[in-house]
């Protein structure tokens, strides 16, 4: 079973090619996540669980849901990645959860993706000919790692530098405790009120008000509703005016 979550398409992509060539079901675990649905899941064939990274790691409020989950059938589990590009500590902390929940681990993989997050100038934006670039690279990517799965191999995984694993886990709670505020998210004149934002933020973040969407706190960065809003009427400070909200749908 390829159970995924995706705020703006990339992973989810990618989890749709696996699922397709390995013959297996796909699960969106957005829907569970956020009605706090922990429904036993079970599979014979291993787990191939996808997500995004944030700030190098698996986003908290997937991994926090992938460590109350059930799993029943096979004990096997396997990652795939999709980033901008550098994905840290997000294999690394995965498998150490998968130990846990008493699985086994069968590796982990990378694929290098467009960017979506455009709240912060620290990312570059990633070019829509790069973007074409990166998708089809990844295309042929997750195929490989189909197969790998197929024929039972491990993932193999990028070696995790010392200076990494001391760098990144205190710098992901900074950021996600101070760098992933709420407040500057707002809908400008060409919202409509179709609530479609509300609906796909993953933690139910956002309510809303007189047809108007509201941010709330916590707010996990994750460009669902930028992303997915059908008017592009979302923006971010005076960050995101000028840069395209990116969705794959855009791309494939
Ligand atoms: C809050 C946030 C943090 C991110 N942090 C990283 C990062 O540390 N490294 C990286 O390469 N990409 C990072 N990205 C980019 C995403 O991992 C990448 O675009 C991913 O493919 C998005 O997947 P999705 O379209 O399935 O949501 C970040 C994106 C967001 C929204």
């Amino acid at each position: 079973m390829v159970l995924y979550y995706s705020a703006s398409g990339n992973t989810e992509y990618i989890a749709k090619l696996i699922a397709k060539a390995l013959d297996d079901e796909c699960l969106d675990l957005q829907p569970r996540i956020k009605n706090k649905d922990y429904t036993k899941v079970y599979s014979e064939k291993p787990f191939v669980i996808c997500a995004p990274v944030y700030v190098c790691e698996m986003p908290r409020f997937v991994s926090d849901y992938i460590k109350r989950l059930p799993f029943r059938g096979s004990r096997k589990v396997c990652y795939v990645f999709t980033s901008g590009g550098y994905a840290g500590m997000a294999g690394l902390l995965a498998e150490t959860m998968t130990r846990r929940k008493n699985m086994i681990s069968m590796g982990y993989a990378e694929l290098t993706m467009p960017s979506n997050h455009i709240v912060s100038n620290a990312y570059p934006e990633t070019s829509p000919e790069e973007c074409r670039r990166r998708i089809a690279e990844a295309t042929v990517g997750a195929g490989k790692i189909a197969s790998a799965i197929k024929h039972g191999r491990r993932l193999k995984a990028r070696h995790v530098m010392l200076w990494e694993r001391l760098v990144i886990p205190p710098s992901n709670s900074f950021w996600v405790k101070f760098m992933m505020p709420s407040k500057d998210f707002y809908a400008t004149e060409k919202c409509i009120g179709c609530g479609k934002c509300s609906r796909v933020c993953p933690v139910n973040n956002i309510t809303m008000s007189d047809k108007r969407p509201v941010w709330n706190a916590p707010c996990a960065h994750c460009m669902a509703c930028i992303s997915n809003c059908p008017l592009e009427a979302i923006e971010y400070a005076d960050i995101t005016q000028h840069k395209e909200k990116y969705h794959i749908r855009k791309y494939i």
